[in-house]
């Protein structure tokens, strides 16, 4: 990213990276890295593939690093599950940062790559009900999210999955010194 770049990122989401309920994510494991740098890859991909297709580029940028808020892991509670846990990030980012119509919309369908593959397989997480309709993304930025999201896990999980153990330790350590209380 150039310098140009960085300061603009940089200005679009600040007030996230700010704010106390969102850095409380960094506590999370997600694909064997944080849930934090998880949503920075996912929001730096975001910005400069809608530089790249023309698309809104504060809308993907700060969808792509909220696409995630939610607390806790997916198997925590039944509102973070696999396909639910899209609409309980959406609700966190409007409750926080007040988004738009638009954010909301690609923070909700930012898993349709998993409820396609759902309906290609369905022994495929039997548990969760998903609408294809639903959930397919809405907007240009919509899919630029699902895309990015997509992207990034696949490289994460090569490159973090033999790294796990160390990641464990390092995120246990951080919640010790960052959220003592
Ligand atoms: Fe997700
Ligand atoms: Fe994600």
């Amino acid at each position: 990213m150039t310098k140009n770049n960085k300061v603009e990122f940089n200005s679009l989401v600040c007030d996230i990276l700010e704010n106390d309920n969102f850095l409380q994510i960094k506590k999370d494991l997600h694909h064997g890295t944080s849930k934090y740098e998880h949503c920075m890859r996912v929001a730096k991909l975001s910005y400069k593939l809608s530089k790249f297709f023309k698309a809104d580029v504060r809308v993907a940028t700060r969808a792509g690093l909220l696409h995630d808020f939610f607390i806790g892991t997916r198997k925590e509670k039944p509102e973070n599950s696999y396909l639910r846990h899209p609409y309980t990030a959406a609700l966190n980012a409007q409750k926080y940062f007040n988004v738009s119509d638009e954010e909301a919309s690609a923070i909700r369908t930012h898993m349709f790559h998993q409820v396609l593959l759902k309906k290609l397989f369905p022994f495929v997480n039997r548990k969760e009900k998903a609408n294809l309709k639903e959930s397919k993304p809405k907007s240009k930025e919509g899919w630029i999210i699902c895309g990015s999201d997509l992207l990034v896990s696949i490289i994460e999980c090569e490159r973090f999955q033999f790294s796990y153990a160390a990641n464990v330790i390092l995120l246990l350590v951080l919640n010790l010194v960052m959220f003592k209380n």
